[in-house]
């Protein structure tokens, strides 16, 4: 991965950066009789060091909000920009989190190969400094004594954790993540969950979330932007003002994390009268 060593350069002027999405539409199928409209100009700025959850009903266009916003597909019109730059490609600062992780790591790597798959091309980097490097994510994600053992040997809470340990040892600057927990049990979700506040504290990344999961959304963000259904539009944008570092238990009893997730709740659950803006 030649464009790693990029990373290095762009994370060297860390200013006022901010991924903006401007005007944002999206069709497949454009002019013929299935064209579907998934986004309807959408435009939503997040600022450096937010964490963002997108939440939305099933089929929505979340997916194709992300990857529009990872420079993965094109819009039908409006601009996706970081720091003032139209993205019409992939940025290397950037790293795209899949939900199923089960297909983003190699089978045939160790889990600390997989991890160092995210570094091994940078310039100047011997395999030996991508494996201390990686190790070091490894440990953070608490899978050190792991790292000789191959995915399948892993549950899927624990190669989750390797994907997070390699989407990390990129040090992105933005992290997009597209439900990334929705096909883990309930209890590891939490400790994900946990793991992620965690270690956006410690590498300070941008992060947008999508997700259909209120409580993950409010627990997570800093502030969350609902989507109503096809074509979607922004429909509201709630800031979650709980203090962190947010704990898995207290956080969420918290009366303003209660309040958040019903209000949440009710608009999502009114789609089907008003939340569509009717177009
Ligand atoms: N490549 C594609 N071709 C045609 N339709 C698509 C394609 N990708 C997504 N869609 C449609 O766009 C809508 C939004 O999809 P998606 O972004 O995956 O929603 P979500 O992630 O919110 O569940 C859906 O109706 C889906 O069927
Ligand atoms: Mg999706």
């Amino acid at each position: 991965m030649a464009e790693s060593s990029r990373i290095h350069s762009t994370k060297a002027k860390k200013l006022s950066s901010h991924l903006r999405l401007e005007n944002i539409s999206k069709s497949f199928g454009v002019g013929s009789a299935a064209e579907t409209r998934a986004i309807d100009d959408i435009t939503l700025q997040v600022e450096e060091g937010e964490f963002l959850a997108v939440v939305g009903p099933s089929g929505c266009g979340k997916s194709t909000l992300l990857q529009i916003a990872a420079g993965l597909i094109a819009p039908t019109a409006g601009t996706v920009r970081l720091d003032g730059q139209a993205i019409t490609e992939p940025p290397p600062s950037m790293v795209y989190l899949f939900q199923q992780y089960g297909k983003s790591l190699f089978p045939w790597r160790t889990v600390i190969d997989n991890v160092a798959f995210a570094v091994e091309h940078r310039d100047g980097m011997t395999r030996t400094a991508a494996k201390d490097h990686s190790r070091r994510f490894l440990e953070m994600v608490g899978l050190a004594d792991f790292a000789d053992r191959y995915p399948r040997q892993l549950s899927g809470g624990m190669q989750q954790r390797v994907a997070i340990a390699r989407a990390l040892s990129a040090e992105p600057r933005v992290l997009l993540m597209d439900e990334p927990f929705s096909s883990v049990d309930a209890l590891t979700r939490l400790e994900l969950h946990a793991l992620v506040q965690d270690l956006r504290a410690k590498q300070r990344f941008t992060a947008v979330l999508v997700t259909h999961d209120v409580d993950e959304a409010v627990f997570l963000a800093d502030r969350v932007v609902v989507m109503s259904q096809r074509p979607s539009k922004l429909v509201r944008t709630f800031s979650t003002d709980l203090p962190r570092p947010r704990d898995s238990l207290t956080t969420r009893e918290d009366p303003r994390f209660l309040q958040l997730r019903h209000e949440l709740l009710e608009l999502l659950l009114k789609k089907h009268d008003g939340m569509n803006p009717g177009v």
